[in-house]
């Protein structure tokens, strides 16, 4: 069982990676109360089935997967039910899935009643790895990811190795990318571990190790004044491929994959390219540098005026640069 304790002034709360930890729930989180549980119909219900039968009074609510159910109108159902069964101030929301279930379970309990406690156990590796911890939730509206949302950090997270293991080959990859990024960026000895063991062939670790890394980027920047925006390294040219070209196709992970390698170059591109390929993660565009441009343009719209765009001159290195929107295609090239 490893133990990291995350503490920002939202709060202070601890992530445990521990195999089988679902089970153990009860121990560590105070569930002596209602709880609303949120999951979605391609996490196995067994593992909801859990989670509940490790609370003292609780309701499940299952929505359908995929990035759809991250939507103001998933966020009213879970209001709508929230006041139905008369929560309280001091009851919680748990939830029992990946990024989307996390960032709108996590969302409904910043608001509801002005916020009450989340609790979050995630089942995919990209939520292990980089969502689940550091309080980003959200919905998407009017055709941008994550426009509406808070700060909202968990009472508690819990990594349970076991729930990975009915996960896909390209699942676990795509939040890989996730781990690589932090490695390339901020670790470079985590960076050469992965070249040299794997990633996939060191699941457990790589995720514990990549948490750790959040956690002090977390710590240092929780709302993203500065430094936790190298956590964005690659998100520029994935969140316009997700939002404008491939949001269906691709996975988020696999954006990034191909986002980072737009935002390196020499050896630093050819370490990274080996990495991403033995995940079988993409590295090559899927449209032309002027098509993704205009899909950046679209995709900070809302933003205006400059974009930060990172890059990584060598391995666990990182720069950030302000660019005007309309210079992104140059910097591209
Ligand atoms: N996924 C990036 C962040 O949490 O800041």
């Amino acid at each position: 069982m490893t133990r990291l304790s995350v503490k920002t002034a939202g709060g202070v709360y601890d992530v445990i990676s521990e195999r089988g930890g679902l089970q153990n729930i009860s121990k560590i989180w105070e569930l002596d109360r209602k709880v609303m549980i949120v999951t979605d119909d391609g996490v196995p219900s067994q593992y909801a089935e859990m989670a509940a039968s490790r609370c003292k009074s609780s309701f499940t609510l299952t929505l359908p997967q995929g990035e759809a159910t991250k939507s103001v109108k998933s966020l009213l159902l879970l209001w709508e039910r929230m006041a139905e069964e008369k929560m309280t101030r001091t009851d919680a929301v748990m939830a029992v899935g990946g990024g989307v279930v996390g960032d709108l379970a996590g969302f409904a309990a910043a608001t509801y009643m002005r916020g009450i406690d989340f609790y979050n156990v995630p089942t995919t590796v990209l939520s292990q790895v980089d969502s689940s911890v550091g309080g980003k939730t959200a919905v998407d509206f009017a055709g941008y990811k994550n426009i509406v949302g808070a700060f909202w950090q968990p009472r508690g997270v819990m990594l349970d190795s076991s729930l990975l293991e009915t996960l896909p080959e390209r699942q676990i990859s795509n939040g890989l990318s996730e781990a690589v990024k932090m490695a390339a960026t901020l670790d470079g000895e985590l960076f050469r571990f992965i070249e040299e063991n794997g990633a996939r062939e060191n699941l457990e670790e790589v995720i514990v190790r990549a948490v750790g890394i959040k956690k002090r980027v977390v710590e240092a920047d929780e709302r993203e004044a500065g430094l936790r925006k190298v956590l964005n390294f690659g998100h520029t040219v994935a969140h316009a491929l997700e939002s404008r070209l491939a949001f269906d196709t691709m996975y988020h992970g696999e954006c990034v994959a191909v986002g980072m390698m737009c935002m390196c170059s020499g050896d630093t591109r050819r370490r990274l390219g080996a990495v991403l390929d033995r995940l079988s993660l993409p590295t090559v565009l899927p449209c032309g540098a002027g098509e993704l441009t205009e899909a950046v343009f679209h995709d900070k719209k809302a933003s205006g005026g400059d974009i930060t765009v990172v890059t990584c001159p060598s391995v666990g290195s990182y720069e950030m640069k302000n660019i005007p929107i309309g210079d992104f295609e140059k910097f591209l090239s």
